[in-house]
């Protein structure tokens, strides 16, 4: 990822409530503390369901390791008030320094569009969260050539009306949807041919210096095994990785990272 700080973002999606969650990361933290303290290069995200965050917040507090934050899977774009079930992003603020949003999944399964990922980002930025903002076309559009168009379209829609600043410490998560929990990743010269694409968007809407600056993560079927063929690639600046984010493999895959 040349001169920008890799980021490798767990993200449980629906898995481990609140015990289970601090478990798991009890497991974890030994050793993933251990590498975070030899290597400055990386920043690490564990992103639990939200009403798992509290558990996890006090096992990483209560076993110190630099650059291992949390994030959020969502949030709404209001400050606070009547949205039931909803949480607001001073409520992820406390406990998180990012927040991952537009998942695939929240726009396939809960309707979100490029607007509403529009809305939460700006929201992110106004608390001083770190927007992930998911981006990606599905089998179809893959399959019929216009993944192009398709990220274009969600770039210009998600992404539009940062500031220079907000732009650059924004990240970016290209997910192509067939490749998640498939096992079927992206091989890393596709990922990066569409990463690099992104960043040249990115660099026209925002000037170089932000599309330079810009962490741009792949996510989709990433394990151990396969991660350093990612990271190897000069604009992929880390991972968002699901399911091998509920194991321990996690802690090899920010190894191979290193
Ligand atoms: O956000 C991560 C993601 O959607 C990829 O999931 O299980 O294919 O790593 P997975």
């Amino acid at each position: 990822p040349t001169s920008r700080t890799a980021i490798i973002a767990g993200n449980w999606k629906m898995n481990y409530g609140p015990q289970k969650a601090s478990e798991f990361t009890m497991e974890i933290m030994p050793s993933l503390g251990q590498l975070m303290r030899s290597y400055p290069r990386i920043l690490c995200l564990l992103c639990p369901p939200a009403i798992s965050l509290s558990s996890v917040r006090e096992v990483v507090d209560a076993m110190p390791a630099p650059r291992i934050e949390l994030g959020a899977q969502n949030m709404y774009y209001e400050e606070k008030g009547a949205f039931t079930g909803e949480i607001a992003p001073a409520m992820v603020k406390e406990l998180c320094t990012s927040v991952i949003l537009g998942h695939s999944e929240r726009r396939t399964y809960f309707g979100e569009t490029d607007e509403l990922v529009n809305k939460k980002a700006r929201a992110a930025f106004a608390h001083r969260l770190r927007p992930i903002i998911c981006i990606g076309e599905n089998l179809e559009q893959f399959e019929s050539g216009s993944t192009q168009e398709v990220i274009r379209t969600q770039i210009q829609g998600s992404l539009a009306g940062f500031t220079p600043e907000q732009a650059a410490r924004a990240v970016i998560a290209y997910e192509p949807i067939w490749a998640i929990g498939t096992g079927k990743a992206a091989t890393a010269e596709q990922a990066g041919l569409v990463v690099h694409f992104i960043r040249e968007q990115y660099s026209e809407m925002y000037g170089t210096e932000a599309g330079d600056a810009v962490r741009i993560l792949y996510g989709g079927s990433v394990t151990s095994e396969n991660i350093a063929e990612f990271i190897a690639h000069p604009d992929i600046d880390g991972a968002l990785v699901g399911g091998a984010s509920l194991k321990p493999d996690f802690v090899e895959i920010v190894r191979k990272t290193i």
